[in-house]
């Protein structure tokens, strides 16, 4: 049996969809490509140089300098990102970059640069890849789409849950309040939103364990 080359995972905040997608990766020996962290990067970048969030064309002009660079790494199975050379993972889930990302990756300016960059990337294949609009923007001939579907209340849980694992200080309401307004404007911009691709399958993952939401997608991919 074929295995699929590339596996689609979209879905709202904090849903799973890095946690499993690694997990599928883990198990077929794929890269996992989350290109969440590329519009975090760009985020950063931009706070870091000030730019007001209304000036479309400095900001399009900074993302498109940087040198973003994305390296799993195999001791930690974590992807470690780079900055212009610089280590810059563990600053990209601070609240800064948390209360603006999705505003910026609302800018069709921005959306236009990453979108090229992943849809290379995806190509290449032997790839799980995580966002919101790959199954229907980057990459909608990727022959498994997954969307992931949880309640905000869980999800904040699970996010909260995974911060107090990796010694992140936050606050479970403060959680929920982001994962909401998140959600609200990466479902209504103009550019790539979020929803489902038509022939994406849908999964519930409010009453299942990340390992059964990845054995789920690995049966999909045996069928
Ligand atoms: O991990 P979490 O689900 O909290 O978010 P993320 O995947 O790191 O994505 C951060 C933000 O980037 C999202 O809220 C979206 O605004 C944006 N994003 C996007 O617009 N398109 C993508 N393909 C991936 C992320």
């Amino acid at each position: 049996m074929k295995k699929p080359l590339q596996i689609a995972i979209d879905g709202p905040a904090a849903s799973g969809k890095s946690t499993v997608g690694k997990k599928i990766a883990e198990n077929l020996n794929y890269l996992f490509f989350d290109t969440g962290l590329m519009y975090r990067v760009a985020t950063y970048a931009v706070l870091e140089q000030q730019c007001p969030l209304d000036d479309e064309g400095k900001l399009a002009d900074i993302i498109s300098l940087a040198d973003i660079q994305l390296q799993n790494n195999s001791q930690t199975g974590e992807t470690d990102v780079l900055l212009d050379g610089k280590a810059i993972t563990d600053l990209l889930h601070l609240p800064q970059v948390d209360a603006n990302v999705s505003l910026i990756a609302a800018i069709p300016a921005v959306r236009k640069l990453l979108t090229a960059q992943q849809r290379k990337i995806a190509l290449q294949g032997k790839i799980v890849i995580a966002g919101r609009d790959i199954g229907t923007v980057v990459l909608p001939e990727a022959p498994l789409k997954i969307f992931l579907l949880a309640s905000a209340e869980k999800r904040a849980e699970r996010r909260y849950l995974e911060n107090l694992r990796n010694g992140i200080p936050s606050d479970y309401d403060e959680i929920l309040y982001n994962i909401k307004q998140r959600d609200q404007i990466d479902s209504n911009r103009n550019v790539a939103p979020l929803k489902p691709a038509e022939d994406a399958i849908l999964i519930d993952t409010d009453s299942l364990t990340q390992n059964q939401v990845a054995d789920k997608i690995m049966s999909l991919i045996d069928q």
